[in-house]
């Protein structure tokens, strides 16, 4: 294969994004098909130039010509759309979360384990921001000794005209687990610590705060919060024995520091610019996908790893319900 033939489903707000990362990188991808349902979404798409619009996804899956399909609809399609891109023989790519409940979880794992060849993925776009990706490396690379304490904030009091689909991800309460989008800091939190062992957490009406034990012995916190009066935030910090990360939003570009002593005079990371402002972590996440098919690669979010970050949320929204500290299961 040169490169990889997409389908994409769902052309709203994370679509687009999706689109214009596969055009960012036409000598490995294309989109030759998308699934439009409503007028207005067709009426869109057609300015794209893609060849093939189709009406329904078990239309699109029997296209032979498809090689990969990518899911960007709302939360309650995103297993039965992915369950059924496997079995029809595609590589699969799902937005977040990867799934909405434990059974849908188990569900995707028979599928996985079925279909050991295609390549399935997670959109946990994070994972795909440079400032993030270099404190991964960092921490990898043990530069900041053994890591002992992590937190990540997600906070937003979004303006319901600047993100209007935010009103149609969910559709089902499954999807309304108390940490909310907050999934992303769990994910960010799990891709560098690696595996949570156990959660508490507690909520009132304007927060959230979960409380993670990690395998390794690192403690990890996620705040999460609807009703912030500032921009929005979705920080990280990670705290070894050798150094301190601390990345932080500043208008809007992602900002990162490495202190290596307790000295004022920490090195910089890479800073990324916000969506739509110029940022290239949707060309990033689609990029690493679509090389994950041509070379054989682990992508940098494969769905085993989605799924472990919907099972650490739901174990979070038992341990807020009930006031317990809940064991996470995989
Ligand atoms: N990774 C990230 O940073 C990030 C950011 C934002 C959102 N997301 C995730 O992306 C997903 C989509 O969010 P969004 O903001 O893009 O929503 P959106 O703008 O409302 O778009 C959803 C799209 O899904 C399509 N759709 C709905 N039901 C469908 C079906 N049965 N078959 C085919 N298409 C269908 C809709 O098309 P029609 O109009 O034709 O029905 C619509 O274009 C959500 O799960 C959300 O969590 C991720």
């Amino acid at each position: 294969m040169e490169k990889v033939k997409v389908c994409l489903v769902g052309c709203g707000w994370t679509g687009a994004n999706h689109f214009n990362g596969y055009r960012a990188i036409p000598e490995k991808a294309e989109v030759i098909a998308v699934v439009a349902r409503s007028d207005e979404s067709r009426a869109k798409v057609e300015g794209w130039g893609v060849p093939k619009i189709y009406r329904s996804f078990d239309e699109a899956l029997k296209d032979d010509e498809i090689d990969a399909v990518d899911i960007c609809t709302p939360h309650y399609l995103h297993a039965e759309m992915l369950i059924g891109a496997l079995e029809a023989g595609k590589h699969a790519i799902g937005e977040t979360p990867a799934c909405v409940t434990r059974a849908e979880c188990e569900q995707l794992r028979i599928e996985l384990w079925k279909h050991p060849d295609l390549k399935a993925a997670t959109g946990h776009i994070c994972r795909s921001w440079p400032t993030y990706a270099q404190a991964k490396r960092i921490t990898s690379e043990g530069k900041i000794g053994g890591v002992f304490y992590l937190s990540s904030n997600y906070a937003h009091k979004p303006d319901p005209d600047e993100y209007p689909s935010a009103r149609t991800w969910g559709r089902t309460p499954y999807a309304r687990t108390r940490l909310g989008i907050s999934y992303h800091s769990v994910d960010l939190l799990r891709w560098i610590a690696g595996d949570v062992d156990e959660v508490y957490g507690d909520y009132t009406p304007h927060a959230r705060l979960a409380i993670l034990n990690f395998k390794n012995g690192a403690m990890g916190k996620v705040f999460s919060s609807g009703a912030v009066v500032r921009p929005y935030i979705m920080s990280l910090s990670v705290y070894g024995d050798e150094g301190t990360i601390i990345c932080w939003w500043e208008e809007d570009i992602l900002h990162g520091h490495l202190h290596k002593s307790a000295e004022w005079t920490p090195e910089s990371l890479e800073t990324t610019p916000m969506h739509g402002r110029g940022s290239p972590e949707w060309q990033y996440e689609m990029e690493n996908f679509v090389t994950s098919i041509l070379e054989d690669k682990r992508p940098v979010c494969p769905l085993s790893e989605g799924i472990k970050t919907v099972e650490t949320c739901l174990a979070i929204d038992e341990a807020m319900t009930y006031g317990i500290k809940v064991r996470v299961r995989h």
